[in-house]
Order: C-alpha cells, then structure tokens, then sequence
C-alpha cells in the first residue's frame, strides 16, 4: 500500500460529505468521493482537484450490493487499498414535511431510510473491511446524530425538535449497529467511532441549521484522524462525549 493515506467518504457530493472530503484532501489524503448521481460525482471531483487535493470519483450507491462491491474493487484497483471510511451518506425521507411522528409515518418511509442509513453502512463497512484490515491505521467513522442518543431522548428537559421519528430510529439503529463492530473489532487496530456533526445548513435540514458543512464535518475530520492510541467505541461532537 502506499503511504499516502486513503479515505472514501460516502455521499461526498455534497453537504457534509463534501466539506469531510476537502477537509482529510487537504491534509494531502487522497480522497475517494463516494457518490451515487455521475454528474455530481463528477462536479464535486472536479471542485475537489481545483482545489489542490488528490480526488477520485467512486460510483456508490450504498443500497446496492453490486454497487458497493464494483466501488470496493474500484478502489482496490486505483488507490490499492483503504484506510479510513467515512460512513457519512444517509437521507431523512421527508425534508420539508415535518414532524413526522410514528403514528402516522409510512413504514415503507421507515424502510427505505433504514435501508440507506443503517444497511447502507453495514454493506459499505462489509465490503471495505478486507482493505481497512491491511492498513496500518485503520479509521471507521460513521456520522450519527444527537437526536439518536437514546440517553438524551429519554432525559427529561432536553428538547429534540421536531425531528422525523424514522430517521431518528434509524441512527439509534446505527448506534447500535456501531457498537456491534467495535466489539467484535476490538482486539484489531481499526478504530471506530461515531460522530454528530450538529445542526447544520445543508439540503437535509432545508438548510435550516445555524452550522456550515465545514463545521458540520469538524468532528469526523477529527475521527478520522485520531492517533493509534486515540479513542474507539465513542459517539462525539465538537463539545465531547454525546451518550448512547
Ligand atoms: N445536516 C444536519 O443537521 C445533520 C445533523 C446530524 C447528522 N447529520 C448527518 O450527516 C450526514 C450528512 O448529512 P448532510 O446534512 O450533509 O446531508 P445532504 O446534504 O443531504 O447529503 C447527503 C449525502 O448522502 C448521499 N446519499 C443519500 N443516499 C445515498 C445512497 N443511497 N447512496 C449513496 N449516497 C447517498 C447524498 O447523495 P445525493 O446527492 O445523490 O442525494 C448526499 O451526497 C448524514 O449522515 C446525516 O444524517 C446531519
């Protein structure tokens, strides 16, 4: 394997994957763009080469098998190997129709948003494990969010917001999903960890959050770059710790 350091970022077209992308780019990765649609493969590629960093475009959609497997080989064959997966592609289903409450959700809303934003991870993550084993310092970063904390949920006072009931479930599901790994990955170097990146102004939260994508993709530039001795099994954000 090389020793410049490989990364894919899932859904890096745009967003947070994005900012995550150019973020590990500029420390002088290179950077798999992982993306589903050419066109805006292509431009964020593009974008990205402007922008000095080492970018390759990796056809991705993370709900399909043959997909994520011709990405896994892709990668293989033009970086020659992985070292850090950014898990950060997810969708919420109904953006701009909010709340969304269990009682009247469509279960083929929950469905489909389970299928991206926790299988999705889970055939990406299967897939790539082979080439993260070789690496010397392996990264898993998979992009949660607060409002899946089942500790802040069920802590009196603490206020969500009126956030989409699937896609809530779906990143405690992902929670759970992550800890599941770390502990059967636990005796080998990969480090994995979660992270939320904040309310942030991106076409996911009709770009009603206070944050930028750059500082949404703080905390997963930070997990991805973690020394050997560094953390695993954690859920952080840009303040610390954010219980499971
Ligand atoms: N924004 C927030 O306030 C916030 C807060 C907490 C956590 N998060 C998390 O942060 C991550 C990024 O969110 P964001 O705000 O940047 O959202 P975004 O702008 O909507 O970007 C989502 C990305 O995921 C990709 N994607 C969706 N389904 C995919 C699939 N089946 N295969 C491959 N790529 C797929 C999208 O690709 P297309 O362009 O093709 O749709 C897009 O690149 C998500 O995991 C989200 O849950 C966001």
């Amino acid at each position: 394997m090389s020793e410049q350091t490989i990364a894919l970022v899932t859904g890096a077209n745009k967003g947070i994957g994005y900012e995550i992308a150019a973020g590990l780019g500029a420390l002088g990765w290179r950077i798999g763009v992982g993306a589903r649609d050419r066109q805006r493969r292509e431009t964020a590629v593009e974008k990205l080469h402007a922008a000095g960093i080492d970018a390759f475009g990796v056809p991705l959609d993370v709900t399909d098998d043959a997909s994520v497997a011709t990405a896994a080989k892709l990668i293989a064959d033009h970086a020659g190997g992985l070292d850090v997966l950014v898990n950060n592609a997810a969708i919420n289903g109904i953006t701009g129709n909010l709340p969304q409450t269990p009682t009247t959700v469509d279960p083929a809303t929950v469905r489909t948003i389970v299928e991206t934003n926790v299988i999705g991870v889970i055939r990406v993550t299967n897939a790539m494990l082979p080439m993260l084993h070789a690496s010397a310092s392996p990264r898993i970063v998979n992009i949660s969010s607060s409002v899946g904390s089942l500790a802040l949920q069920t802590t009196p006072g603490i206020d969500m917001g009126p956030v989409p009931a699937a896609y809530l479930a779906s990143k405690t599901f992902l929670n759970a999903v992550t800890i599941q790994y770390v502990k059967e990955l636990g005796d080998t170097n990969i480090l994995i960890n979660s992270g939320c990146p904040g309310l942030t102004a991106t076409d996911f939260t009709g770009f009603s959050g206070d944050r930028t994508p750059q500082q949404g993709a703080a905390i997963a530039i930070r997990l991805a770059t973690l020394p050997d001795d560094g953390p695993t099994g954690g859920f952080f954000d840009d303040a610390g710790v954010v219980p499971w």
